[in-house]
């Protein structure tokens, strides 16, 4: 029987369960025997696997976080450390390594392969949308929505008070949850790591949706836009005349319950990537393409670049206006 591992890494992501779920029951399904690595690379340098099976796996599939756990592994990023890893799957006779995460984890898969040819497949995991071979990252679309409901009730009380509220998202160096929180939750500014604006548009844009009118300004900052935030919020301040609340949506945007899209989105990149094994095909990188389920080279995939979009990006600041 072939054996088979799965292991979640980096930050957690709203349907992590539900592409782990795929992954098991569609082994089994196929005579394979899978087992789950505790804490990412973690796990895997010491050798904290356990054996899945289709129970341990029920009850998952609507939940957020990652029930294999997940860390961010400084020993694996040492070539000991990387041994170690190869050592655990090589002990256990685990033929094939399947990798839930974002860019750094599917990095790490990338040197497991080329440095000690272990076979794996990567499935993006993570929210922040920031691997460019795959429109989509599973956790991706549910973290909008987080992000989208927070914007609707604060802007209640942004119009009731009169304030500029400035929302901080996740996304690391990807602009993406900012962007598309902006368009779809109609912010009148989106900050993102991707674009170097010119702060003073940023307030004569609030300054003209006052004169206009506007009750309410919302600006979404990405984490990852490089600003002195003391210095943004008193200058807005200072030149709109309007006080500035500042939050901060941290955490909340990485736990809950994954939406429609995203449990789809795992569910066929779990099962795809069983059918990658039983044909034999080694070494891709799963993800979606106009609707589609795709996989590409691992090293190709690593290697695509993403830009902005930046019709998205207009569309913030002229619908908003
Ligand atoms: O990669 C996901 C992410 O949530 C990023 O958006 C954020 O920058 C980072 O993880 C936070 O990491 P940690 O959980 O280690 O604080």
């Amino acid at each position: 029987m072939k054996k088979i591992g799965v292991l979640t890494s980096g930050g957690d992501a709203p349907g992590m369960n539900a592409a782990i779920r795929a992954v098991v029951r569609y082994g089994i399904y196929y005579n394979m025997e899978v087992y789950g690595i505790k804490r990412g690379y973690e796990g895997l340098i010491e050798g904290d696997v356990e054996r899945l099976y289709r129970r341990s796996v029920g009850d998952i599939l609507q939940r957020g976080g990652t029930i294999l756990k997940t860390a961010r592994s400084k020993e694996f990023m040492t070539e000991e450390g990387q041994e170690k890893a190869a050592k655990t799957l090589r002990d256990l006779k685990i033929e094939d390594l399947i990798v839930i995460g974002g860019n750094g984890s599917l990095t790490g898969a990338k040197m497991l392969s080329d440095r000690f040819g272990i076979d794996v497949i990567g499935i993006p995991g993570t929210i922040d949308n920031d691997l460019s071979y795959t429109d989509n990252t599973i956790g991706f679309d549910t973290a909008i929505n987080i992000v989208l409901d927070a914007i609707t009730r604060i802007r209640d009380t942004s119009s009731s008070h009169q304030r500029t509220s400035v929302i901080e998202v996740m996304g690391r160096h990807c602009g993406d949850i900012a962007l598309y929180s902006g368009i779809a939750g109609g912010a009148e500014c989106v900050l993102l790591p991707e674009i170097d604006d010119d702060i003073e548009d940023v307030y004569k844009k609030v300054t003209a949706g006052i004169e206009s009118g506007k009750l309410h300004n919302i600006i979404i900052k990405a984490e990852g836009y490089n600003i002195d935030n003391e210095k943004l919020f008193s200058s807005l301040k200072e030149r709109t005349g309007r006080n500035v609340n500042y939050i901060k949506l941290s955490y909340l945007q990485r736990g809950g319950s994954p939406t429609f899209r995203d449990r789809m989105l795992a569910t066929q990149c779990g099962m795809t990537a069983i059918d990658l094994i039983r044909h034999d095909i080694r070494n891709r990188a799963i993800g979606e393409r106009d609707g589609h389920i795709v996989h590409y080279d691992l090293t190709e995939a690593l290697e695509m670049t993403k830009g902005i979009d930046y019709d998205l990006y207009k569309g913030v600041d002229v619908l908003s206006m």
